[in-house]
This record gives C-alpha cells, sequence and structure tokens, in this order.
C-alpha cells in the first residue's frame, strides 16, 4: 500500500513540501473522524473525468498517509450513508433530487462558483460532501479538506465551508532555459530541461510538481524563461511539441493550463520570413499557422507570454510599432482557440545616464503603458510587476495599478529571491506581498486596492490575476533553502485568497511542512515574520534599492549594480543620498500616483520613512519620522540587523532533535552563510556611507 520508508525520505528531504501527510494520531478527536472518514464514493454515474479521478486519487493517498489506515473507494454509489462523497452540483442549484440539492443550499453553491469548491457535513445521510460546479473545483475542495486535516481539524461534522478563488489566473512562470539553466533560478538546474532536452517525462518529478501547484490553487504554468533563446524558439513547433504535448497532459491532470514563452521575432528566428513587423500580413498569417499547430499539438494550450522591447529582446518598435500593435497581432492568432496574451510591461531604457535627473527607469513602465489604456484587444493582459523597478526588497507599488482602466492587468511577483537573498538567506515574501495587495490606488478616488484591480474585479475586466517567477529547481527540497518553500506555498494561497495574513499562511505552511509541535512551529513562524524586516536591515536602506554585484546581484556593492555603470543611481555624495523623483525639482515620477499618494509621495515631510530615499534626495543629517537621522538610521539598521540574522541562527539551533535531522541541518547552514554574510553587508554599506558622509556613528562603533 504505501511506501512508507521512501515516504520518510522524502519528507526528511523536504521533496514532499507541505504535502508531507505526517500520520495523525494524538488530536483530541482522531479517532471518530478516523472512523468517519473510512470510504470515498463519487455521485452519480461521474467518476471517469479525468481530474475527478484526480480528486479521489488525491483524496485516498492523502486520507490514508494521515490516518494511517486503508480508504475505500465505492464505485457504485449504492450506499449513500457514511464516508466521503464528492460531486458535481448546478450552479442554479437546479435539477430535481440532484446532489447539489441534496447536501448545499443555495448560497454555498454561489459561493463555490464556477471554480471553488463547498464542504459540509450532513448529518441525514452521516457522510461528508464534496461538492463543486466543475471537476477542477472539486480537486480544489480535496485539497482544501487534506490541508484542513493535516492542520489538526478533527471535527469534520462541525464543517461547513464554501469559497472560490478570488483571481482567475493564478501562475507560476518558469525562467528555464533549454539547455537547463535557470534564470536566476538559486535551486539547482532545471527539472524541466537538460542539454536542449526534456527531462520532464523521465521521472515522477512532473506529475510531483503538478500535485504541489494544484494543491494551492495553482491554474497556470510557463514553463519557459521570457527571455525566448534561439532553441526554445522551437517550442512552438514540430520540434518540441510533442514533449510539451506530455507536459501538458501530466498538468491537465491537476487542472493546469500550459503556457509558453515566445521570442517576437519567431518568423525571422525560425528563418521563415525577414521580417517580425506586426502590421505585416504575412507575420500575422504566420502566428495564425503557427498558433493553430501549437493547439493541434496541446488542444487546451493557455497561450503566449511575451517579453518584448525590453532588455535587448526584439519587439514591435524595430517597425515603429507598438505594444498594442504587437500584442493584438498575437491576440487575433489565439483567439479562435480561446487563448490569451499575457504580455509584460518590464519594459525600460537600459541605459540611463546619471547626469540626466529627467529619465528615470521608475517612470517607464507606465510612461510606455498608460497612454495605450484602451488599445488592447479582450484577450491580451498586461502583466505589471508589482513595483516600478524590479522586485526590490523595498519599492513603491507600481503606478500602472489604477492608472489603467479599460485594459486586463495581471500583477507579477518574483518568488525566486532574486534581489532578496537568492534562497541563501531567509526572506518570507509573503509580508511584502501582502502591502502590495493592500495598497489603495485611489482609481475612481475610491476605495481601490491592488488586489481588486489585479482580479479585474474593480474594473469588471475579463481576465485578471497574479502571476509570479518560480522559485523551484532541481535541488531535492524544490526550492534549494527549505524555508523558501513558505513563499511558494504563500504565493498560490495569496493568489486564491489575498485576504488570507501573512501569519496565517505561515501557521499552515509550518504545521503541513513540520507537524503538529506548537513549540517548533510559533519558533519557525516567529523566524518567518521577522525575516523580510531583517533582511531589509542590513541591506539597501530606506527603499534605495539595488546595492548588489552585478550581473548575480548577490551580496553587497554600493556602486555594483550593472545598469549603474553610467554613474550612481543612489545619487549620494558628500552630503546626502537618494533619488529625487518629485515634481517640483525631480524626475516627476510622484505625479504618476493617483489621490493622495501623489502628494504624500511627493513631500518630503509626509512620505514614509521606508521610502524615503526612493523618492527624495536628502542630507545625510536629514531626520526621519522615527526621530533619528538618515546617516545614524544606516547605521542602526545595519549593526542591529547583522545581529538578528545571528539570532535567526542561533533560534533555529534549539530545534536541533524536534525536526528531523535531515530538515534541521539544511536550514542550519543556510542560515550559518547568512550570519556571515549579512556582516559583510553590514561592513560594507556602513563603511561606504561613513566615508562618503565622513560622519561618525554616535553610538561609537567601530566601522570597517
Ligand atoms: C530582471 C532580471 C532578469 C529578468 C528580468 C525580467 O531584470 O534580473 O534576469 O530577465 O528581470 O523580468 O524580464
Amino acid at each position: 500500500m504505501l511506501d512508507t520508508e521512501s515516504s520518510d525520505q522524502q519528507i526528511a528531504s523536504g521533496y514532499k513540501a507541505w504535502l508531507s501527510y505526517r500520520r495523525l494520531a494524538d488530536q483530541p478527536g482522531f479517532e471518530s473522524m478516523a472512523e468517519q472518514l473510512s470510504t470515498i464514493s463519487v455521485f452519480g454515474s461521474g467518476g471517469k473525468e479525468v481530474l475527478l479521478k484526480t480528486a479521489v486519487a488525491e483524496l485516498q493517498l492523502g486520507l490514508q498517509a494521515l490516518l494511517g489506515k486503508p480508504i475505500l473507494i465505492i464505485q457504485e454509489q449504492e450506499q449513500m450513508q457514511g464516508g466521503i462523497v464528492l460531486g458535481q452540483f448546478h450552479q442554479d442549484g437546479s435539477s430535481g433530487e440532484s446532489f447539489g440539492t441534496r447536501y448545499f443550499n443555495e448560497s454555498s453553491i454561489k459561493n463555490a462558483g464556477s471554480e471553488g469548491f463547498a464542504i459540509v457535513f450532513s448529518k441525514s445521510d452521516n457522510c461528508l460532501a464534496i461538492g463543486a460546479a466543475s471537476p477542477a473545483g472539486l480537486l480544489y475542495g480535496v485539497f482544501h479538506l487534506l490541508r484542513l486535516i493535516a492542520a489538526g481539524e478533527t471535527r469534520v461534522q462541525d464543517l461547513n465551508v464554501a469559497q472560490a478563488p478570488a483571481n482567475g489566473l493564478r501562475m507560476i512562470d518558469h525562467w528555464d532555459n533549454f539547455d537547463g539553466s535557470v534564470e536566476r533560478g538559486y535551486a539547482g538546474r532545471s527539472f524541466l530541461y537538460e542539454n536542449n532536452r526534456f527531462l520532464t517525462t523521465e521521472s515522477d518529478r512532473m506529475r510531483d510538481y503538478a500535485r504541489l501547484l494544484a494543491s494551492i490553487g495553482i491554474n497556470s504554468l510557463c514553463i519557459n524563461n521570457v527571455n525566448v533563446h534561439h532553441e526554445e524558439t522551437y517550442f512552438i513547433t514540430p520540434r518540441c511539441l510533442p514533449e510539451i504535448a506530455r507536459i501538458a497532459d501530466i498538468l491537465k491532470d491537476y487542472g493546469i493550463k500550459l503556457f509558453l514563452s515566445v521570442n517576437f521575432a519567431a518568423p525571422i528566428e525560425l528563418k521563415e520570413l525577414d521580417t517580425a513587423d506586426p502590421l505585416d500580413s504575412r507575420v500575422a498569417d504566420w502566428w495564425k499557422r503557427q498558433t493553430a499547430v501549437v493547439y493541434e499539438a496541446v488542444p487546451d494550450f493557455g497561450g503566449f507570454l511575451v517579453k518584448a522591447d525590453s532588455e535587448n529582446r526584439p519587439g514591435p518598435f524595430t517597425y515603429d510599432r507598438d505594444h498594442a500593435d504587437g500584442a493584438n497581432m498575437l491576440a487575433d492568432a489565439l483567439r479562435p482557440f480561446g487563448g490569451i496574451v499575457i504580455w509584460r510591461c518590464f519594459v525600460y531604457n537600459c541605459k540611463q545616464d546619471w547626469r540626466d535627473r529627467k529619465t528615470d527607469r521608475a517612470r517607464a513602465a507606465y510612461d510606455h503603458f498608460q497612454p495605450l489604456d484602451g488599445r488592447f484587444a479582450d484577450n491580451v493582459a498586461l502583466q505589471i510587476k508589482n513595483g516600478p523597478l524590479d522586485f526590490q526588497v523595498r519599492e513603491p507599488v507600481s503606478p500602472l495599478f489604477g492608472g489603467l482602466e479599460k485594459t486586463n492587468q495581471v500583477l507579477e511577483f518574483q518568488i525566486a529571491q532574486e534581489y532578496t537573498g537568492q534562497q541563501r538567506h531567509v526572506c518570507y515574501l509573503v509580508p511584502q506581498w501582502k502591502e502590495v495587495l493592500d495598497f489603495n490606488t485611489f482609481a475612481k478616488g475610491e476605495q481601490a486596492p491592488v488586489k481588486s484591480i489585479a482580479s479585474g474585479s474593480f474594473w469588471g475586466n475579463k481576465i485578471g490575476g497574479i502571476a509570479a517567477v518560480s522559485n523551484t529547481g532541481r535541488d531535492g527540497n524544490w526550492t534549494g533553502h527549505l524555508l523558501a518553500q513558505a513563499n511558494w506555498y504563500g504565493f498560490g494561497r495569496l493568489a486564491w485568497n489575498p485576504e488570507l495574513t501573512a501569519e496565517e499562511i505561515a501557521q499552515e505552511w509550518t504545521t503541513l511542512t513540520f507537524g503538529h509541535d506548537e513549540g517548533v512551529n510559533a519558533l519557525i513562524i516567529d523566524m518567518l515574520m521577522n525575516s523580510w524586516r531583517i533582511y531589509e536591515s542590513y541591506t539597501a536602506p530606506l527603499g534605495i534599492g539595488w546595492m548588489v554585484n552585478p550581473n548575480h546581484h548577490y551580496g553587497p556593492n554600493v556602486d555594483g549594480y550593472e545598469f549603474s555603470q553610467w554613474g550612481t543611481y543612489h545619487y549620494s555624495d558628500h552630503k546626502g543620498l537618494g533619488v529625487d523623483r518629485t515634481t517640483a525639482t525631480g524626475t516627476g515620477y510622484s505625479a504618476q500616483y493617483l489621490g493622495e499618494n501623489a502628494s504624500i509621495y511627493n513631500s518630503l515631510e509626509q512620505c514614509p520613512d521606508e521610502l524615503l530615499l526612493f523618492f527624495h534626495h536628502v542630507p545625510y543629517t536629514h531626520v526621519l519620522h522615527s526621530g533619528k537621522t538618515v546617516i545614524q538610521h544606516i547605521y542602526d539598521t545595519h549593526f542591529h540587523g547583522a545581529e538578528e540574522a545571528g539570532g535567526l541562527l542561533a533560534q533555529w539551533r534549539t530545534l536541533k532533535g524536534r525536526i528531523e535531522d535531515g530538515l534541521y541541518l539544511q536550514v542550519e547552514s543556510r542560515l550559518q552563510e547568512q550570519a556571515e554574510h549579512a556582516k559583510e553587508w553590514r561592513d560594507q554599506i556602513n563603511t561606504y556611507f561613513h566615508r562618503k558622509s565622513g560622519i561618525p556613528d554616535a553610538q561609537g562603533r567601530r566601522i570597517y
């Protein structure tokens, strides 16, 4: 039945992640719950649908592991009493004595929507019913039930939940290259490719991956890097499509649609045309034909993800066309098949001269895309990074959220910790993402948080959602740093329900990953919840960003970031530092915001401390709201942050012997590196600004 040995090993390596399903036993109420949940059956004649089969198999697998006993699947629904019953309902609750009317009230059915689920205990039938309008909803319902039970819920007789995802598109983007490397990958090489070959059918890893994704509600996956190199250009051709179709089949079993990043100049790259001009009918026809080829191989293909005219990628600008021309041409090719174009807004001029204080990379996305509002086809969505720059530890929210009224939008996060410790430092990003989601854009002068703009609910958009750059790779625990799994897990949970708090998500993740020792979990939650603040405190201060080594972006280097080779983007001299983005004397970026956001950021007095240097150039002696001068803030946070990084290691060491050695040791070694590396950060940043400002530390500490 269960291969417990290898299962235990997979738990101890971190491979099983939050689907460890550690056996429960001691919880109060366990016995009666275990007795209650002995069988699984499917209502009515269904059960042949692939997703329903997955749902039943997952439920059986999960319950067997959690309850430590065989769970029977009753094929024919001759016996309605007892156990768990799965079934589909109609949204309108119609069709007589159906599954829906038998178990669920109208509001549960309504709340489950088309993709969600409802779970309720029926006293009359003495069974737990999981219902949904779609087979995908049933799968999500199954994973929800398993999550509740694994987290310690035993009162199944009291269950009555109904929920639907807040976002239609819940997507993960891989930056994996066909040669097996991963751009910004910090968890080993790609598990999708090696040496221009597909690895995905050689092991169970792809299936295991799909399970993990579906269990947190992910429904879309882009499997190749947005920077599409020559070899990946062939992904949309018969050379690669048979293998891609096999990946799509595995994903389909888990309700996940496959997307591909495409090269805008593919017709040229593949030597089929001498132009990629989106308004040239030969180009449009080429994409129509090629898209049909893709759909023939992958009938439920999701669509194209496009990085164009960005960081040297080709795009419509070459032909004096704009982004709407480019995106709409691809959208036309995808429309007959129901596919969509996700067009990225990460577009900026790499070559900024620091002496020119009006050109500002932060302005670029808004300046490029806001004027095009209303011009994009209804099967195009613009994918917008959470901030105006590039996934820094601290940035304001991109003003494009609020600036676009007639355009489908998708919010983009980066789970991969490119600028936040590269999965060698712990940095739980969910609190940061929550701030972004809750940020009020003041669109229409109202309460208009990013979460409702991105989901599409605010403007009534057809497409909406959240995408994020993957942090997974071939490492045994998927993410390199075990604690980085919390970001992956948290992303999925937030995309499903942005109302969950960062603590709730941390609580869920620790219990599912480490088990039920409350002391252990409290400590890990505490570490996670402090980790972003700690990371920020010993790295780039007060919203200024970057300060990393060129190209690989790891480790401190105040002037290192490659695009500052035309000058210091932080504008520090002996008097002060920071970027003036105000309207009167600076780049005018602050005016891209709506309502009071614009005036708050524009004002030196009102701008929040944590973003001060993003918006203002100030003397080192400027006094923050905290009462400290800027230079003293830099010294204090860097001394304290490095100390706290050491504290994380000390905290973790108290867990020795209380969690599996395999899990303990892998985190311990990363935390050791973090503690050492944080000191290097402290010393480099403090020394740099000490030299520049000539101002000593008020506390007389030695600065190296
Ligand atoms: C960052 C990152 C690149 C990536 C780019 C993108 O600049 O460093 O590796 O290609 O973002 O989002 O396209």
